[in-house]
């Protein structure tokens, strides 16, 4: 079974290709290389020894996205994770993010409706949630405003596909909200790579113990939370990945009750920035050198999921713990010292 797996070189997208290879899938990869690097496509087929069709295609060319689709109308499913990413980013130049976030969207949903693609995953984001009132959140908790353009622009995806769901009946879809993905893929051959200054914690604490960086701020401890720290759900990228094959999976047996459905893809766990510090030192034997600064504008004071149905339906646990986790990060780190 083919599925396009469009942003595959990148974070998230990279993982979940390896698991929808060793799941049998056969997997047609599309990426601008934009924020990702082709290297990526060799150490996938390293892992799965299996080779990758990949095109490089902006999705934002919608000639160029027709072209592919018409190229490969036999898929059986679409995974769209390509989109940019960075909250400060999107916060200092909105419109590249609802340009590209949502004209990539809508040339994807074209070519789907276009060639009858039956089945669609989206990667959308806890932080359509915004500050939420009552935590852990569920799929049904309220969506309140979007605290940035980056969350927004998940917001306005998920409206659309909804809308779309609605005039296409044939055609299923997942919204899948991701928390907060960490950690690498356990061969340490493929795993986030940063382009400039990370802004996400791990990579900060990884780069700063390795000595790239001179020192992590803690984003303020004044925080109305257990240590003052914020509080987030951490949780394993190659977790997160295999529930794309279950939600895929899901799809072509046939299993959804509604043709828009919505999962939360998050540990359940609530942890703060300082336990994250903690669980690194004790999974790594580093010491961390961080200080605490000012509050980071923008941050949710605390959020984490509620993955009941996630657990229920699409059948998916976490393999992996939080010091799992921060030890594949820094596998990665130290693999990415010898290549970069
Ligand atoms: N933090 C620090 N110091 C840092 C970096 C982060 O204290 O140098 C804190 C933040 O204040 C926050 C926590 O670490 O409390 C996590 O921050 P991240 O930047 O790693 O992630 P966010 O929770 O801000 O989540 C954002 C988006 C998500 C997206 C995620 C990964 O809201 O939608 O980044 O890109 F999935």
């Amino acid at each position: 079974m083919k599925v396009i797996v469009t942003g595959g070189t990148g974070y998230i997208g990279s993982h979940t290709i390896v698991d929808l290879l060793e799941n049998n899938f056969d997997v047609v990869c599309v990426d601008n290389l934009s924020r990702s690097k082709k290297y990526t496509l060799v150490e996938i087929e390293k892992i799965s020894g299996k080779k990758i069709n990949f095109y490089q295609i902006d999705l934002c060319d919608k000639q160029a996205v027709l072209d592919l689709f018409s190229e490969h109308n036999d898929a059986v499913g679409v995974i769209h994770f390509a989109a940019l990413k960075s909250v400060p980013e999107s916060v200092e130049n909105p419109l590249l993010y609802y340009t590209n976030n949502i004209d990539s969207l809508l040339n994807v949903l074209l070519a789907i409706q276009q060639f009858s693609i039956p089945n669609f995953v989206f990667s959308s984001s806890c932080s359509v949630y915004g500050n939420a009132e009552q935590l852990p959140v569920t799929e049904q908790t309220p969506i309140k405003n979007a605290e940035s353009p980056y969350a927004h622009t998940k917001q306005i995806g998920e409206d659309i596909i909804r809308n779309f769901a609605n005039t296409n009946p044939r055609i299923n879809s997942i919204l899948l909200r991701y928390f907060n993905p960490i950690g690498a893929h356990p061969s340490a051959l493929i795993g986030e790579i940063p382009i400039d200054q990370p802004n996400n914690l791990v990579p900060y604490i990884t780069q700063t113990a390795i000595g790239k960086l001179p020192q992590l701020t803690v984003f303020g401890n004044d925080y109305p939370t257990r240590d003052g720290s914020n509080i987030r759900d951490y949780i394993h990228v190659c977790d997160i990945a295999h529930a794309h094959t279950l939600a895929l999976n899901f799809l072509i047996d046939k299993k959804n009750t509604s043709n828009c459905d919505v999962f939360n893809l998050g540990s359940g766990n609530g942890v703060s920035v300082l336990e994250v510090i903690q669980a690194f030192e004790k999974a790594t034997l580093q010491k961390l050198n961080y200080t605490i600064g000012a509050r980071r504008a923008g941050d949710v004071v605390a959020v984490y999921a509620d993955n009941t149905k996630a657990a229920k339906q699409l059948n998916w646990q976490c393999k992996y713990n939080l010091e799992d986790a921060m030890q594949s990060a820094w596998n990665w780190e130290l693999k990415m010292q010898e290549l970069f």
